[in-house]
């Protein structure tokens, strides 16, 4: 049984106070809050096990080294993925996307070939595709939401031409909470031979991700999100994708000889993974995932999604606030405005007040606000952690915006 009240008690920072009131954290899909064992398991490891990896022969290197690349295995085990080895470490999504617009996009497009991106993109799929933009002359092809917010696969199938080299598609929107069907898209993508990279920052967090069913190319994880350490993240690589990248940045690890004239690289994934990493963060992610595992990603999902049904039954009886998408299977995250001259930012600090954290404005994502005729947003987002109870002190913190601000 999925037992919220004792969940609780693995996060620290949920117990203290907020402006005299009890912290109702609702900033998740800015970032989740790490349970006691992640935090314990990042200090044991400077205390006890720390050095660098990859480089020495020394016993605490080769503890270091063992307990690092163990997390390869962590992150393949929870994607579902075919094999750690098609794991690249990295800071974030961010990170990984840029990695493949260098490493694998840019040596691949000329001017006039194609991305297809949908409005939901978040900054960090759609940025390193407009320095191809700028660059290369690459062509952004964007696909937009239905009215509610959903996204039809077949528009994005239908947007693939014959310049097209990748689609590049989010999993779930952080503004909306779409869940995006990245199978289908991708059924139709490869049936035309092109490849699916997946923003899966979101996704991965509120369902089991599997990926040899979802059957992409590219996915990218976000540690942060997933109630690891800041800093911390991967991205999942077909195999045969790997093949095809360049190396981004170049230094040591990543290399296999270097010569006054030649460098020769590493296998993959080191190839792609230069410079000492962020190495105990990804310890530290390693255990969150083990924790979520533990948990089970069904019963989280299981546990968000009856969030989310008691959440939009209660927002339902208030006829002055505005949630935008309801896409069916959507996950716990609204974002709202209220009608009237009240603004997302007077909204948020209204909540924080009473101790409710939620993130005002753009989100990261300007064309998705944009498309909407919006310039911010208040966006209350779940993680496994919340109740119903907090949802109530949500609605009663929103009356009282909406009394003050009307
Ligand atoms: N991408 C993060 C968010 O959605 C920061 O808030």
């Amino acid at each position: 049984m999925y037992d919220v009240a004792r969940i609780r008690e693995d996060f620290p920072i949920l117990s203290q106070k907020v402006n005299g009131k009890p912290l109702v954290y609702l900033d998740n899909g800015a970032s989740a809050q790490k349970p006691r064992v992640v935090i314990d398991a990042m200090t044991r490891f400077y205390e006890e096990e720390y050095a660098n990896v990859h480089r020495g022969l020394h016993h605490l290197s080769t503890v270091a080294t063992g307990r690092y690349e163990a997390v390869r295995g962590i992150v393949a085990r929870f994607l579902n993925a075919p094999d750690p080895e098609e794991i690249v470490f990295c800071t974030g999504s961010t990170e990984a996307i840029n990695l493949i617009s260098y490493a694998w996009a840019a040596p691949r497009m000329e001017a006039g070939d194609e991305i297809v991106l949908s409005l939901l993109e978040h900054h960090a799929n759609i940025v390193p595709w407009h320095f191809l933009r700028e660059r290369q002359g690459v062509v952004l092809k964007w696909v937009e939401p239905e009215a509610d917010g959903s996204l039809d696969p077949q528009k994005m199938i239908d947007a693939i031409g014959p310049r097209t080299k990748l689609v590049a598609v989010t999993h779930m929107s952080n503004v909306l909470g779409t869940k995006v069907d990245v199978k289908a898209i991708a059924a139709g993508a490869h049936a035309k031979g092109v490849p699916v990279l997946v923003d899966g920052s979101q996704g991965a967090v509120h369902a089991p991700v599997d990926l040899r069913d979802l059957d992409v190319d590219f996915y990218a994880i976000t540690g942060h999100k997933l109630y690891g350490p800041s800093g911390s993240g991967a991205i999942w690589i077909r195999r045969e994708r790997m093949a095809e990248m360049r190396p981004f940045l170049g230094g040591g690890d990543m290399i296999d000889t270097v010569t006054r004239d030649t460098v020769t690289y590493a296998h993959p994934p080191m190839k792609f993974e230069a410079g000492t990493p962020g190495i105990v963060q990804q310890v530290g992610l390693g255990v969150a995932l083990d924790y979520l595992m533990g948990l089970g990603m069904e019963n989280v999902a299981a546990h968000e999604v009856a969030l989310r049904d008691y959440a939009q039954a209660r927002f339902a009886g208030l006829n002055w606030l505005n949630i935008q998408g309801n896409a069916p299977g959507k996950g716990a995250i609204f974002s709202m405005t209220i009608t009237g001259p009240g603004h997302a930012h007077d909204v948020s600090t209204i909540l924080d007040k009473r101790g409710i954290a939620v993130r005002a404005g753009t989100h990261c994502a300007m064309p998705l606000l944009a498309h909407y005729g919006l310039t911010a947003t208040a966006r209350a987002s779940f993680g496994l952690y919340n109740t119903e109870a907090e949802v109530d002190a949500l609605v009663d913190a929103l009356e009282l915006c909406h009394e003050l601000l009307a």
